[in-house]
């Protein structure tokens, strides 16, 4: 013996089962069947195409992974729920406008995408969990007449784990069963190894993975008068001139233009202030010979307007849309979203002012439109959302609102005066 041929004698491959060929699937059927019925149990078939009675002549019982996607879709929709309850309303509760800190609808799509992410994740490694992959060998890939598998072969195989198993005796049971050929099954000689492809593949890949921190680390440590690599421009490059800089454009060598005399920009024509505004723009001259000058506005004293009826209820219409929520349809201050802020109790709300407190009351009207237009402390501004039309209708009601809750008998006409019942 030389030492070649020893070597082959203990790497003598092991038995691991018997493969039978049939040569129709009717046959190979019956012979599955008759495998089973000697008390077979290790059995698997192998065809070029999908036979559906097979599983019943094999006993294939159905599969347990859809039980197992079932039980993650659940275990991964509670525990997104529970986490999102724990993170809003538990660890970090934060109470925004009085919303509630946690609400299902708000959730919903988190926890559908946890319970899909989970179910999906489960039935694919699942599936290959239960198939015993990836298999670094297969003893079925050393029977070279298996390859027919794919076109024209039927191949059934006894595995040795069977408790019946016994090479001879099984072999003579498979052909009973109609096989036209049985042979071993051998396992490689070292079943679990890596294959080199993989090895080598691994290997280059990870070699390339340390590029990109090599030329970092030699980036860092180096300078380049290079302009760096500009993937992609977005609107990085663009033919402007930025402000504060020079130009070569215009004789006067900035970037920057002054404003063309004898113009007035959109918007800021300032032909009829008092309208406008509410107010006459006044220069007043605030001590003597210290040269510093502050404007006081001039308010304006009555609605520069044609009162009429139809101003009126404009003014009413609009004051109850965009004034009622806060300052309430009396004008007491106790609008809705007043009475909820102070119901929440956050502290940080400033209830609406009374517009029948004395210092409203003595309020030029100008000044109430200047309010509403700019708004005043902590009311926002109303300029952008009403126009100067409908301000000076807001602010005639208002005026109305505030007659209506100081009137005296004088108020009423002198010829129903007598229908006044008293109240008490
Ligand atoms: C979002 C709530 C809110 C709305 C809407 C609102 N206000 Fe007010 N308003 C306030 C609050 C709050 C104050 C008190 C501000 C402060 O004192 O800091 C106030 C104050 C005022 C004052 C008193 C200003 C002063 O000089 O003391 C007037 C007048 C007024 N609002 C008119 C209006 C009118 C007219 C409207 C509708 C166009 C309106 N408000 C809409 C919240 C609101």
């Amino acid at each position: 013996m030389t030492s070649e041929q020893q070597q082959v004698a203990a790497d003598q491959p092991r038995t691991v089962g018997l493969l039978a060929e049939f040569a129709t699937q009717d046959e190979l059927i019956r012979g599955a069947r008759s495998m089973r019925t000697n008390g077979y149990a290790e059995l698997d078939a192998f065809t070029p195409f999908p036979i559906h009675e097979l599983d019943d002549a094999l006993g294939v019982r159905p599969t347990k992974l859809p039980w197992l996607v079932l039980v993650a879709g659940l275990v991964g929709g509670i525990g997104a729920i529970a986490f999102q309850w724990w993170t809003n309303a538990v660890d970090y509760p934060m109470l925004i406008s009085g919303k509630p800190l946690f609400s299902l609808p708000a959730n919903i799509p988190v926890t559908f995408e946890v319970i899909i992410l989970a179910a999906a994740f489960t039935a694919f490694f699942g599936m290959l969990a239960f198939n015993g992959l990836p298999k670094l060998s297969n003893s079925l890939l050393r029977v070279g007449r298996f390859s027919t598998v794919t076109t024209d072969g039927f191949f059934l195989s006894v595995d040795a784990k069977d408790s019946s198993f016994d090479e001879k005796v099984t072999g003579e049971a498979l052909r009973l069963a109609g096989a036209k050929h049985v042979e071993p099954l051998t396992e490689e000689p070292n079943p679990s190894a890596m294959p080199r492809a993989i090895l080598m593949g691994a290997a280059v890949l990870g070699s390339l993975a340390l590029l990109p921190p090599v030329i970092i680390a030699s980036a860092r440590s180096t300078t380049s008068d290079k302009p760096r690599v500009h993937n992609f421009f977005d609107m990085d490059f663009q033919p402007k001139f930025k402000s504060q800089t020079s130009s070569r454009l215009f004789a006067d060598g900035r970037a920057m233009r002054p404003r063309v005399s004898g113009t007035v920009p959109r918007g800021s024509l300032q032909q009829n202030a008092s309208y406008e505004f509410g107010f006459a723009p006044g220069k007043a001259s605030s001590g003597e010979g210290d040269g510093s000058e502050t404007a006081t506005p001039q308010w304006v004293k009555e609605v520069p307007m044609t009162v009429s009826t139809e101003l009126m209820e404009r003014g009413r219409e609009r004051f109850d849309i965009h004034c009622a929520v806060c300052h309430g349809k009396a004008g007491y201050g106790n609008g809705l979203a007043s009475l909820r802020a102070l119901e929440l109790e956050q502290g940080t709300w400033v209830p609406p002012t009374s517009l029948h407190s004395q210092h409203v009351i003595d309020q030029p009207v100008g000044q109430l439109f200047n309010s509403i237009t700019n708004g005043v402390r902590k009311m926002p501004a109303y300029g952008h959302q009403i126009s100067v039309e409908d301000r000076w209708a807001i602010v005639l009601y208002m005026r109305a609102l505030q007659r209506s809750q100081q009137a005296s008998l004088a108020d009423v006409p002198t010829d129903l005066r007598a229908t006044l019942r008293e109240m008490n």
